[in-house]
């Protein structure tokens, strides 16, 4: 019997083996190698603002039931693919699969987002944390991301994710989003061992969680540090981006010789952007209020950047959506090291038409940019 051989293609420009991608300009552009159009994906793409979402997850019956059931999970990531033609996938799941391994039990109130049935509070819970096994608690997320591979077909790359340790340890140790960071900054500032044992785990268990998606078929890798932008600096760099260099340095960066970007976002970590790409990634996440060419000559040549629309310029009409798009393909300038994205998670309220519009407006206007 004859096993069909995924065809491979020799990258000149980099001298690695890239299975072929029918369509790899969100790699190329992450590893600043030339790209005919700036490509596109949107944070949160896969959401409450598509209607085919609302109805799979209403068959799924809630959120976590359609995290947790692989078929489901590759529905709605490809939803949005086949309504806008964007430049890559992102699995769909949530950076609290995570905490939820470990035994805090996830759940989501009603309105209130996500919250925690034993949020870390005492010191015996905390030392008795442990790293879980991607392959067996988390074996939901490693099936979806070799299904979501599956039916993609090569069309693009897939995204895989996780939290940051400290984003992570906020959720955890709050046991709820929307506080003001009370409990965690107590135990910043009053106990620092203690949360600095809960970030090693966490470290530890990002790693192992992204290194499986890698091996399961994530072709670029992302860690969303959302809560980062909240800490001083001093503290930033101690309690966040520390770790989420620990969590670089022990990714596999290429995977059947094909090579794995890695992008870091911390959420309002604009003031710290040298810092953030000095810690080996090969992009980094901005939100919208920074200006994307001052971060460009801030950062050099060391890294991409991704971002960085305020997500409620898509509550304006499509052609102040071109404009405001357009202001930032200009702002960047010239040349490759530019995926477009919001400068965070896309609105549940925002038509689908403007994304569409924003889709757009990127792939025409940014061709004299890459000429
Ligand atoms: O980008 C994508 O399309 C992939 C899917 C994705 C989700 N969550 C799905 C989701 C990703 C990458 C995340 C990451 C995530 N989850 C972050 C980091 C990024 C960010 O937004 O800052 C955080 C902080 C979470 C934790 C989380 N999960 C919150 C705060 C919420 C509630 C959000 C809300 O809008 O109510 C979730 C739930 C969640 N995760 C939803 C989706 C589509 C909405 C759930 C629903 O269908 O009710």
């Amino acid at each position: 019997m004859m096993i069909w051989e995924c065809p491979k293609q020799k990258q000149e420009d980099t001298g690695t083996w890239m299975t072929t991608l029918k369509n790899d300009t969100f790699l190329r552009a992450l590893l600043k190698q030339p790209v005919e159009y700036t490509p596109v994906w949107l944070m949160r793409q896969a959401g409450r603002y598509l209607s085919e979402y609302n109805a799979t997850r209403a068959r799924a019956g809630d959120f976590l039931s359609l995290c947790k059931n692989p078929g489901f999970a590759t529905e709605v990531t490809l939803q949005p693919l086949a309504r806008f033609p964007l430049d890559a996938a992102i699995l769909f799941s949530d950076i609290l699969t995570i905490p939820d391994a470990m035994g805090l039990g996830l759940y989501f109130a009603q309105g209130e987002g996500p919250m925690f049935e034993r949020p870390l509070r005492h010191e015996k819970e905390i030392h008795a944390l442990t790293v879980p096994d991607p392959n067996a608690e988390l074996r939901y997320v490693m099936d979806a991301v070799s299904e979501i591979r599956k039916a993609l077909d090569n069309r693009v790359p897939l995204i895989g994710f996780s939290g940051s340790p400290f984003t992570l340890a906020c959720y955890m140790v709050e046991g709820r989003g929307g506080t003001e960071f009370r409990e965690i900054k107590t135990m910043l500032y009053e106990r620092p061992e203690l949360l600095h044992h809960i970030l090693k785990i966490n470290a530890q268990a990002v790693t192992a969680y992204l290194n499986a998606q890698i091996e399961s078929g994530a072709q670029a890798v992302m860690i969303f540090d959302t809560w980062g932008g909240s800490l001083s600096q001093a503290a930033y760099l101690e309690f966040s981006l520390a770790y989420m260099q620990q969590i670089v340095s022990g990714l596999k960066r290429e995977h059947d010789g094909v090579r794995i970007p890695c992008i870091v976002f911390t959420k309002g970590g604009g003031l710290w952007l040298e810092s953030i790409a000095e810690i080996g990634c090969d992009a980094v996440g901005l939100d919208w209020t920074i200006d994307i060419g001052n971060a460009r000559q801030r950062v050099g040549n060391k890294v991409a950047l991704q971002g960085n629309l305020d997500p409620s310029v898509l509550f304006a009409s499509p052609e102040i959506i071109t404009a405001e798009v357009g202001k930032i393909l200009e702002s960047y300038g010239k040349g490759t090291g530019h995926v477009f994205n919001l400068g965070h998670g896309i609105s549940q309220f925002t038509p689908p038409e403007h994304a569409a519009a924003l889709v757009e407006a990127v792939h025409t206007l940014s061709r004299k940019y890459h000429e």
